[in-house]
């Protein structure tokens, strides 16, 4: 059984002028227990739009999503969110923000306390537990981030454009970071990108959107073990090969 099923979710959005404008045209896809699956699509089409539907942020107007087999509802707790925008709270520490979910779910001190250092050993964040969020790097924010969603033990750990807005080198650190924590904690991750050389180093697939109203265009299976090299004549074969389809879905979206 899958351990996510969507299926046929679609969504509009009021559009300002007494219409509606759809987003999302039927999206159906699976994703396996311990997948790093990606999405990719062009800028706009939908993929914050998919990933809050999913984490339960957001009502899709029709369609469905299972975990586990069982159907969830707007609300529900399942699924650990890494925001597109940077969302530490500036008056909490390090060590405070990663508790935060915890204290929600009312777990008692002692044990929170176990689950934040188990955490903290595994991102690599040992050290910096007391430090304010402006007193960390961008990257070491990211990885905060990461620790705050898996601190929960989430079924499910989505991520949108988590390593966007990083120099190209604390980029490269973070993927193999992110996908090292992922095998320590045996995640399962849906994993939102619109960087295709990031897709391609570190999923096991990849799904490609179209334009809006968002459709499942192309699906890859990544065949190629990790750890990968980014320069191998297989990784670039990829690369090549999406960029074709989402330069074609541009080029539809310009009109060209
Ligand atoms: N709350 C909202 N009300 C109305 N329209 C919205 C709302 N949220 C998003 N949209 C519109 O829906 C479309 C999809 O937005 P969404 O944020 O899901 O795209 P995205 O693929 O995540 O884009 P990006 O790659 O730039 O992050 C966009 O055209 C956006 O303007
Ligand atoms: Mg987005």
């Amino acid at each position: 059984m899958a351990k996510l099923s969507v299926k046929d979710l679609h969504k509009s959005y009021p559009n300002g002028n007494g219409g509606e404008v759809k987003v999302l045209d039927g999206i159906t896809f699976n994703l396996e227990e311990g997948e790093l699956l990606s999405l990719l699509g062009p800028s706009g089409c939908g993929k914050t739009t998919l990933l809050k539907i999913i984490a339960g942020l957001l009502k899709a107007d029709t369609g469905n999503v299972f975990i586990d087999g069982l159907e969830v509802m707007p609300g529900h707790n399942k699924v650990g969110y890494i925001f597109q925008q940077e969302s530490l709270f500036p008056w909490r520490t390090v060590k405070q923000n990663i508790e935060y979910g915890l204290e929600i779910s009312k777990v008692s001190s002692q044990d929170r306390q176990a689950a934040v250092d188990r955490i903290i050993e595994i991102v690599g964040m040992k050290g910096l537990e007391d430090n304010y969020p402006h007193e960390i790097s961008g990257g070491q924010a990211r990885k905060t981030e990461m620790a705050r969603s898996l601190v929960v033990e989430p079924e499910i750990l989505v991520s949108d454009e988590a390593l966007s807005n990083l120099d190209a080198q604390t980029r490269n650190y973070l993927q193999q970071e992110f996908l090292r924590i992922k095998d320590a904690i045996g995640s399962t991750v849906l994993f939102v990108s619109h960087n295709v050389d990031e897709a391609v180093f570190m999923s096991d697939r990849i799904l490609v959107m179209s334009n809006m109203p968002a459709r499942i265009i192309a699906e890859y299976r990544i065949d190629i073990p990790k750890p990968r090299n980014r320069a191998s004549p297989e990784c670039l074969g990829y690369r090549a090969k999406i960029l074709d389809v989402l330069g074609a879905e541009q080029a539809k979206a310009m009109g060209v």
